[in-house]
């Protein structure tokens, strides 16, 4: 008994070495960013909120710890497609957050299930031999989001400088956040664009993955456990001109370590985009996993719903010609003049 325990304490004497290990070489090169990663996870987790004026004065439940004080600049929703995205400034961050919702369809179960099947379809404008799903590029480029994003950045940063951009997104909504960061950069001029997603599929095919890391180094997929979604559409190494392959750099959170001594590390991955030692290195069967990040929930509060709430009609929204609404304010405005404005 007493020589398990000894065993035990010398396991995790071994991986607390490893993880602080880790810390030294984040320090030196910092690619991954815990606490920015949690706050954004926070910033992610608040989109999937029903009530959109509560989301739009950032008075909902998970409006609040990490991501305190948050100004909504622009919250769009595009209807038809059933997408949403919001734009505002994070004062202690001195930045402008983009967030992206992922798929809201009747079952996250279908939509996974139909990700198996998706082609790469598309060429990607610009980028020779670069080859990306249609629809995931069609549901940043080819909406309402783009637009709507574009001008709530260029609103914040009118009021606030020209401060970074850290965009982030969940699911399909890291796969829109991904064509967004990089719209920025390559369409825009963007210089200072974070990329943090959680849980995101596979985008493209090698070539663009390459010109991804060219145009956003930086970039960080966070993938959880056993979560599927990251697995999908299926990579397949002996087809490697043909088949899907993610961009770097992987943050793989899991749990290691015995018995009671079970605990979650992040783990840094390489820069290949497809680390076999990190999440693929387990199978990715799990829809569970897919839905918690970091210990924060990702999901609606009610599954499948696609309806529009607005608690107290007190905010002014817009709707354009395809039903779209844009719920949009003057940046420094405060809630309460909002409510008095109307
Ligand atoms: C990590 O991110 C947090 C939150 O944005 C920030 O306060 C902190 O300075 C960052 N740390 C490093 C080492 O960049
Ligand atoms: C974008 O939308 C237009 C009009 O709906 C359509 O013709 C076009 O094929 C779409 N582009 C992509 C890449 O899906």
């Amino acid at each position: 008994m007493e020589r398990r325990r000894w065993l035990q304490a010398a396991v995790l004497l071994c991986v607390l070495a490893l993880c602080s290990g880790r810390e030294l070489k984040i320090k030196r090169t910092p690619i991954y960013n815990s606490t920015l990663a949690r706050t954004l996870a926070e910033y992610t987790s608040a989109v999937y909120t029903a009530d959109l004026t509560q989301l739009f004065t950032w008075t909902c439940e998970r409006c609040g710890d990490l991501t305190e004080g948050f100004e909504v600049i622009e919250l769009i929703v595009d209807v038809k497609n059933c997408l949403q995205a919001y734009v505002g400034y994070a004062s202690d961050m001195n930045a402008v957050v983009v967030v992206f919702r992922g798929t809201q369809e009747t079952s996250v179960q279908n939509w996974i299930e139909d990700l198996f099947w998706k082609q790469l379809d598309l060429d990607y404008p610009g980028m020779p031999q670069a080859k990306v799903h249609s629809g995931f590029y069609s549901a940043y480029h080819n909406t309402t989001l783009r637009d709507g994003v574009v001008n709530g950045i260029e609103k914040t940063r009118e009021a606030y400088g020209n401060i970074p951009i850290m965009v982030t997104g969940h699911s399909m909504g890291g796969a829109m956040a991904s064509f967004c960061a990089l719209d920025l950069v390559v369409n825009y001029g963007s210089k200072d664009v974070t990329l943090i997603t959680f849980g995101q599929p596979r985008i493209g095919n090698a070539v663009f993955a390459s010109h991804f890391n060219c145009y956003l180094p930086n970039a960080i997929r966070v993938t959880n456990a056993h979560d599927i979604v990251p697995h999908l559409p299926p990579y397949y190494h002996y087809f490697p001109q043909k088949t899907y392959h993610h961009f770097s750099r992987e943050v793989w959170v899991h749990n290691v370590g015995l018995g009671s001594l079970v605990y979650s590390i992040e783990q840094i991955c390489d820069d290949s985009g497809e680390d076999p030692t990190c999440s693929r290195s387990v199978s990715g069967n799990s829809v569970q996993d897919h839905l918690n990040y970091l210990g924060i929930g990702m999901h609606a509060e009610s599954p499948g719903s696609c309806r529009i709430v607005t608690g107290a009609n007190t905010v002014q929204c817009k709707m354009d010609n395809d039903g779209n609404i844009v719920f949009s304010k003057q940046p420094g405005l405060s809630a309460d003049q909002l409510h008095s404005s109307q």
